[in-house]
């Protein structure tokens, strides 16, 4: 055979930067990192807001317009701020991302301008699916203003948004510029996206770092309480997980089939689309991993002690362990409508075989080929009956009417 072999190395780097009040003036973060990295100053730059942050931080589109001009020598506000709805809707199809695409042909951004995305993970998805998709690539520089955004989605190198009702069907591969982490963007957030995220931290914990997921457990009553200093702990320590396991884990941009920062995400994205976005990722990651370690206890790799704990720690936190769709046509895994066909378009997803993350203990995880459907089906009924005896407030005794590990 006649071939020429070639082989193609990029390094990509990005800071993570951590701070409080990204956009008042004497703030440096934002000015020097465009300043440092730019061929031509003033550097174009074009800024796209969640309006949930809008509504809860209502002078944000006015503080950064004053830093653009504060700090005018760095940075030229190349065209009027965009705001955008916040939450899934934004990235189901494209709509969203075409006006992001117009304003930066409108502002006639260059590859070496900015797109500033200020938002939660679905609108940093959208945006950053739009600069991607923009001349090959305009930089990207992330502000996520959620738990979830800051502790895992945005300091990833992926964007991407839904259509055909599969999530995340479009997308790239594409590390940001740079991730700017403010924490005075958090004590403004629903309860809900305040827990939500936390959920992958306790997933990173799970994989990766047994010490995390001990003070995970000590830090709940605070973190439901809403103790800003602890979340900033919590957010900084996923965070670095999730860059470590980038940087080191040996496949970034996800070509082999296996891919563990989506321990529990199977059920999760099913889980998604099957409450119609009712429940937010985060929330639908609280269930996936509860029932992947429910699966891993009754499979009997995961001691029962374990498996409580993770429990425990999940219901802590304040998120479910189960919603009514998870057992909705359990006897039809290929009916579109069951969890179980949630296997088969994970697998779709990622390509090749089956690749799923079970649990040996907490911190120790391994991987499986494949899932024995009755194991899983109990899984679940386990998850419906501990759901339901929190719900009137007891777990004590329930452990002796569960079924039994099979080994
Ligand atoms: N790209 C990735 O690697 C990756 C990884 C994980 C998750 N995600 C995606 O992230 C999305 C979930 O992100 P999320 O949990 O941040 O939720 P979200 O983006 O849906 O935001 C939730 C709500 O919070 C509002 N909001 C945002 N910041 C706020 C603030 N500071 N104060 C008050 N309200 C605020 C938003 O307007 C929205 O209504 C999902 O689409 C998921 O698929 C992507
Ligand atoms: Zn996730």
């Amino acid at each position: 055979m006649d071939a020429l072999e070639q082989a193609v190395q990029v390094t990509f780097r990005f800071p993570v930067y951590f701070t409080t009040g990204v956009f008042t003036s004497a703030n440096p973060v934002l000015h020097t990192l465009i300043a440092g990295a730019s061929e031509r100053l003033p550097s174009d730059t074009i800024a796209v807001v969640d309006d949930g942050v809008v509504r809860a931080h209502a002078d944000v589109v006015a503080a950064f317009e004053g830093y653009c001009r504060d700090h005018s020598t760095a940075i030229r506000l190349a065209g009027p701020v965009l705001v955008l709805p916040g939450g899934e809707q934004v990235k189901n199809g494209l709509r969203y991302v075409d006006e992001v695409h117009r304003a930066i042909h409108d502002a006639a951004l260059c590859r070496q301008s900015y797109v500033i995305a200020v938002g939660g993970g679905a609108l940093l998805d959208a945006a950053g699916y739009a600069a991607a998709t923009a001349h090959r690539g305009v930089r990207m520089i992330r502000i996520p203003t959620t738990v979830l955004a800051q502790d895992d989605s945005a300091v990833g190198v992926k964007n991407g948004v839904n259509a055909f009702g599969t999530k995340n069907y479009f997308g790239t591969f594409a590390p940001p510029f740079a991730v700017i982490n403010d924490f005075s963007f958090l004590p403004t957030l629903a309860d809900r996206d305040w827990r939500s995220g936390v959920s992958e931290a306790i997933k990173a914990a799970l994989i990766k770092d047994a010490g995390f997921f001990a003070d995970l457990e000590a830090w709940a009553p605070t973190i439901v309480a809403r103790d800003a200093r602890v979340m900033e702990q919590v957010v900084r320590r996923s965070a670095a997980l999730h860059l470590a396991h980038i940087a080191r884990g040996g496949d970034p941009f996800e070509l082999g089939s296996s891919r563990p920062l989506d321990f529990g995400h199977w059920a999760a994205h099913k889980l998604e689309l099957l409450t119609d976005h009712r429940l937010r990722h985060g929330e639908t990651v609280g269930i996936g991993l509860a029932l992947d370690c429910t699966y891993s206890w009754l499979s009997g790799w995961l001691p029962e002690a374990d498996w409580r704990r993770i429990l425990d720690l999940i219901q802590g936190i304040g998120l479910s362990v189960y919603a009514p769709e998870l057992g909705e046509h359990l006897d039809q895994p290929d009916h579109p409508r069951s969890v179980l066909h949630g296997l088969e378009e994970f697998r779709e997803h990622l390509g090749g075989r089956l690749t799923l993350l079970m649990l040996r203990s907490i911190g120790r995880p391994f991987e499986v080929h494949e899932v024995d459907r009755k194991v899983m089906i109990r899984s679940i009924d386990v998850l419906r009956r501990l759901e339901e005896a929190r719900s009137v407030g007891s777990t004590a005794g329930l452990i002796h009417g569960l079924p039994r590990p099979q080994s």
